[in-house]
């Protein structure tokens, strides 16, 4: 057996029950937290997680845990640990701190001298990352004097799976939209439409899901500069991976009135190479008549336009899934409870998240 490691995946605030399944599938046992979910694993958790969860933001290593109340004695406690694990010359390090009643507050004095700590410990200065694209390396929490400092093992935000490029004006983060159809329960046996499709994202986690393709297939992950990577075990973990991948039988459709937004879309389904799997439509509820059916979407926010406007819309969206399906089970994003009951759908708000600065519910229900 392996070194097994501490590890935390961290989930959008709202998220977490839908990640700790996630990991279950992945046959791994999790401790639900504020924020995501605790569990123990060895380096190929480390690459199966980072590959497969289409949820988490990031994957933690928890390394170091200890008491300091001045600078002197967290330069000393931080260069006990061993960052040269993590840590090579090359490496841009980028920390990020938060403290809470803590002797010890003012972070970016904690910062420095955690860096201070590592020179000491590794014989170098570790270099300084610039830019946002290098990801935060090493996460530090300061609460009443304790400080738990993890390394991110993900590197850049794990919703930036890489496919898009091109966004439309209020693009939903990858990580929410693959919530929204592991809330649907969506596995790709049956269609899945998304009439307000924008740049595409949920047609194209859905197609993820359906090929059953890890979201993190084409992309790279701060590991693999570690000193632990282990590049044939890395391998393994995506030939394995490759070898589950299969194709989709069920249609997948987004629609949208926007032809700008949907040129994204599609350029964005080709980055991720599962343009052969979606149908993208300039349209606005279209006749489809179906037996039964997923609809996964995210309505336009109403912002800026008349309640009334919206109102109507969501609707409209009520009559059309009325009308086309004989079956459906619907989930769907809406800031306001009153735009939801305008669909007159059976519809439940089962959690919320903050999406760009506004809290939307996620409504979901079977219409029969
Ligand atoms: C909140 S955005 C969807 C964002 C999308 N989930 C993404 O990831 O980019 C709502 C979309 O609804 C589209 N839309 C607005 N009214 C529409 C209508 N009547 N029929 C079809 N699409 C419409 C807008 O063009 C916009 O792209």
């Amino acid at each position: 057996m392996g070194t097994v490691f501490k590890l935390f995946a961290v989930s959008p605030p709202g998220l977490e029950e839908i990640t700790l399944e996630e990991l279950k599938r992945l046959g791994i046992t999790g401790k639900l937290t504020k924020g995501g979910v605790e569990f123990k694993g060895e380096l190929i958790d480390i690459y199966r997680c980072n590959l497969w969860l289409r949820t988490a933001n990031r994957i933690l290593v928890r390394v170091a845990r200890f008491k300091a109340t001045t600078f002197r004695e967290l330069v000393e406690r931080i260069s006990r640990y061993p960052w040269e694990i993590y840590i090579n010359e090359k490496t841009p390090i980028k920390i990020r701190v938060t403290s809470r009643r803590s002797k010890l507050y003012h972070t970016k004095a904690i910062a420095e001298r955690i860096m201070e700590g590592i020179s000491k410990r590794v014989k170098f200065t570790p270099v300084s990352a610039q830019t946002e694209e290098e990801g935060e390396s090493l996460i530090v929490r300061v609460e009443k004097d304790f400080f738990t400092v993890s390394v991110n093992s993900s590197g850049t935000m794990l919703y930036k799976r890489g496919y898009r490029k091109d966004v439309g004006e209020a693009p939903l983060r990858e990580t929410f939209a693959a919530a929204m159809l592991l809330i649907a329960g969506y596995n790709g046996e049956k269609p899945l439409i998304d009439p307000f499709c924008g740049s595409g994202t949920i047609p194209i986690e859905a197609a993820l899901i359906c090929t059953n393709t890890p979201p993190g297939m084409y992309r790279g992950f701060a590991f693999e500069s570690w000193r632990i990577h282990s590049p044939s075990l890395w391998e393994e973990a995506k030939k394995e991976a490759k070898s589950k991948m299969k194709g989709c039988s069920a249609p997948i459709y987004g629609f949208d009135l926007n032809s700008k937004v949907l040129k994204s879309a599609a350029e964005n389904a080709s980055r991720a190479k599962m343009n052969s799997f979606i149908t993208f439509k300039r349209a606005s509820f279209p006749s489809l008549k179906m037996e039964e059916a997923y609809i996964v979407t995210n309505p336009p926010y109403g912002i800026r336009i008349p309640i009334k406007d919206t109102e109507n819309l969501y609707r409209k969206l009520g009559d059309w899934v009325r009308q086309n399906f004989k079956r459906a089970k619907v989930v769907l994003l809406s800031p306001l409870p009153r735009y939801v009951k305008a669909t007159k759908l059976p519809l439940k708000r089962i959690t919320s998240f903050s999406h760009g600065g506004i809290r939307v519910g996620v409504y979901v229900g079977d219409v029969e």
